[in-house]
């Protein structure tokens, strides 16, 4: 392994995703075309990153990353480590401040440290001019965007909803096209899971559909509901894979956004209570939100779904940035509470990548783009063509 990364015992309180952070410094490593370059990364914490800066730096106080390149010794005989780059200390606890005081993750600071650690090692200076400074800073900003994209832990599932095939059945009252049969086609054409919103209006998917839904589905069956009487009985009855708790409107065309668990603490955290009884995960949908993922994890959710319909809806590139940075903290900070990360809502061929992209969701739900191209080019294709995008990091 060219990257060897290190933690210090110092540092177990910070819940690291350590597949995460050697998967990034290999690919950093290919991306300065250094494969076969061996580097050491130790992660630490401030007393002893403290320690090392008085020794080495002589200041006092911690700082957040040091770098030490390797530097041939022709004194002792011995040949220069031609592939031996050096090492990188980071202090884990600093990045975790600095990640705060900037509103990113913490994995995505010490991302930061790690590609400037590392062109340390290659030569690169900012301290030696200012223009070294800034091509140092470009280059930088470059090779993150490279890492973020490439995603290089396990790619998200896919899950597709299917409740706008029932859409169509209901128009005309009958019984095709079937949502059953749609499910079944989508399976086969690879998707991981299969979601369907059984409404109180039952606008579009009925009681029956869920129920042969659970004899049929051999992925996971997740079922969207209302957290209201009616339907978490049949929900025990029926007993899909997981659950995902949704608000629910009668008037709105579709879920229009997160469910607010703070106002519905105590309901939520009964129907969580009842469902893990029966063997059943519960997810929240909610909004890309700090205070309602500590709710979520708070009530004893297993996952949150993030909302991703901002972020979809976004008329501007800056605002759909903006949308992005907010959707990549929350679910970096969901999954270091604990809780799984799904996100879903308004995602098409166009905009998923990035979302696909973001390396703690574990499974995105997308329906209406999906199910309208599959109207042209059929279900199997449909679905293909959307896991050839997310699969393509
Ligand atoms: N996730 C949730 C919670 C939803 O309510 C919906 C819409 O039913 C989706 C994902 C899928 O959204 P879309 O149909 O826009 O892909």
């Amino acid at each position: 392994m060219p990257v060897h990364c290190r933690y210090s015992r110092s540092i177990r309180s910070h819940r690291l995703n350590r597949r995460l952070l050697q998967q990034r410094c290999d690919t950093l490593l290919r991306l300065l075309e250094r494969r076969t370059a061996t580097v050491s990364v130790v992660f630490i914490g401030d007393d002893e990153m403290a320690s090392y800066n008085k020794q080495y730096r002589n200041k006092q106080g911690p700082t957040n990353v040091l770098s030490f390149p390797v530097i041939a010794d022709t004194t002792n005989g011995f040949p220069h480590p031609e592939n031996e780059l050096g090492d990188i200390l980071i202090s884990v606890d600093t990045a975790r401040r600095e990640s705060m005081e900037q509103k990113c993750g913490l994995h995505h600071r010490l991302t930061d440290l790690i590609i400037h650690g590392m062109l340390h090692l290659i030569g690169y200076d900012h301290e030696r001019s200012e223009s070294e400074a800034e091509l140092m800073w470009n280059y930088e900003r470059q090779l993150f965007q490279q890492i973020q994209t490439t995603r290089s832990s396990s790619m998200p599932f896919l899950a597709i909803n299917v409740d706008h095939v029932a859409t169509i059945r209901q128009a005309r009252g009958g019984v095709e096209p079937d949502p059953v049969l749609a499910a079944s086609l989508c399976e086969l054409a690879g998707a991981d899971g299969i979601v369907v919103h059984l409404r109180e209006d039952r606008r579009h998917i009925q009681d029956r559909d869920v129920r042969l839904l659970r004899q049929t589905v051999k992925t996971r069956l997740n079922l969207e509901m209302a957290n209201v009487p009616e339907i978490i009985d049949l929900a025990l009855e029926v007993k899909p894979d997981m659950i995902t708790l949704v608000p629910e409107k009668r008037e709105e065309l579709t879920t229009e956004g997160g469910l607010d668990v703070l106002a519905n603490a105590k309901d939520i955290s009964r129907t969580i209570a009842r469902m893990q009884e029966a063997g059943i995960p519960v997810s929240i949908f909610i909004d890309p939100d700090a205070t309602q993922v500590q709710a979520a994890l708070d009530a004893g959710a297993t996952y949150v779904e993030l909302h991703t319909g901002n972020y979809c809806d976004a008329r501007t590139p800056e605002e759909q940035e903006q949308q992005y940075t907010l959707i990549e903290q929350v679910a970096e900070l969901a999954y270091e509470s604990g809780l799984k990360v799904n996100a879903g809502h308004g995602l098409d061929y166009r905009n998923v990548h990035p979302i696909a992209a973001l390396p703690f969701i574990d499974e995105l739900s997308i329906g209406h783009a999906v199910i309208s191209r599959a109207v042209l080019v059929g279900m199997e294709n449909a679905v293909r063509e959307m896991l050839t995008i997310v699969r393509s990091m």
